[in-house]
């Protein structure tokens, strides 16, 4: 495999606080791997580790081949970041940030200025490119700073809630921006908060709570890991659903059943057999069905059952914690 990214128990401790309790992940050439986790999980300690702004305790990184620690410049001279917090230069101008990249990656004054031109372009800050970065919006410090992280065309990319702030247009064209690296080799590291994005950039994701992995897989694996399918089935008229679950009753008995708040109930750990045995059960008493049909859990749902919060608040308890 052409592992690009190869971390192996990695551990950060910040006087009393374990940031890392020791932590494994890998990542491919190409490869969206999205680090979730909520508040204080350990991302961004990952993340500043990988990019050489951090030294871990214990435990190895290696980014395209070169120890974090012990080769950092040859590191960072393939990699391109983002942190959490824009880091632009608030008394320059969008052009002069990017010229100022540029000159510190030592790119050929001509280079440099075709380059700031095209990623000002792409993330549509052409017009505002003239202006002190004072007078920029979030969201427009946001893809500034993403411009900057890109104008060494990295091999490898490092996004730290790369979306945090952003209207859901701009958050758009970040997503295809990533798609694109990725589909041309870039490796890219990405922590969010938000599960959509996970789910539609991510090709794996490592779920952290509290400095430790508990969770790895695709989108997919971990949503069946911590539910399996559920079958749901929507009565085109809600008087109906009393039947719907006497007949569910019938073909699943002890199955658990939930009645969403759309009118839909939801059957549990049920598989393609329930549906087709539902389907031609209703069809037989003639009830009429608005949807029917196998459903994932939501990330939402995984993220919840796996560390007993929400992913974008980070406060929310379990039930039985609150009670
Ligand atoms: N420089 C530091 N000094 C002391 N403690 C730190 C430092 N950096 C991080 N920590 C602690 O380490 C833990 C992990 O922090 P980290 O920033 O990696 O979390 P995170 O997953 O990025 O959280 P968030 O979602 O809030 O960005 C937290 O308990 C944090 O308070
Ligand atoms: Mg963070």
């Amino acid at each position: 495999m052409d592992t690009v990214i190869d971390v192996t128990g990695l551990r950060k401790t910040f006087g009393s606080t374990t940031a890392l309790a020791g932590i494994d992940l890998a990542a491919r050439r190409g490869q969206v791997l999205g680090l979730l986790g909520p508040n204080g999980s350990g991302k961004t300690t990952t993340v500043r580790i990988l990019s050489t702004l951090l030294r871990p305790d214990s435990g190895t990184a290696t980014v395209l081949g070169h120890d974090v620690v012990a080769e950092p410049q040859a590191v960072r001279s393939r990699i391109g970041l983002t942190g959490q917090y824009a880091a632009v230069d608030e008394a320059l101008s969008g052009t002069n940030n990017l010229l100022l990249v540029a000159r510190l990656l030592d790119l050929p004054r001509s280079q440099a200025r075709r380059r700031a031109a095209e990623l000002l372009d792409r993330f549509e800050l052409t017009e505002a490119a003239g202006r002190r970065v004072r007078t920029y919006s979030g969201g427009m410090r946001r893809r500034l700073d993403l411009a900057a992280s890109l104008i060494g065309r990295p091999d490898v990319l490092f996004l730290d809630e790369p979306t945090t702030g952003l209207d859901p247009r701009h958050r758009n064209e970040v997503w295809d921006s990533v798609r694109e690296l990725a589909a041309d080799g870039v490796t890219v590291l990405l922590t969010t908060q938000y599960l959509e994005e996970a789910d539609q950039l991510a090709d794996d994701l490592v779920v952290l709570d509290r400095g430790r992995v508990i969770a790895a897989g695709t989108a997919a694996s971990l949503k069946s890991e911590v539910g399996g399918t559920r079958l749901h089935i929507r009565p085109l008229d809600r008087a109906d659903l009393t039947r719907v679950t006497a007949l569910v009753g019938e073909l699943a008995p002890g199955a658990e059943q939930i009645v969403g708040s759309g009118g839909e109930l939801v059957v549990a750990a049920a598989g393609p057999a329930l549906l087709y045995r539902v389907g031609a059960r209703l069809d037989e008493a003639g009830v009429a069905v608005a949807e029917l049909g196998l459903r994932l859990p939501s990330l939402d749902d995984v993220f919840l059952t796996l560390t007993g919060h929400r992913a974008e608040t980070g406060t929310d308890q379990r039930p039985e914690e609150a009670a």
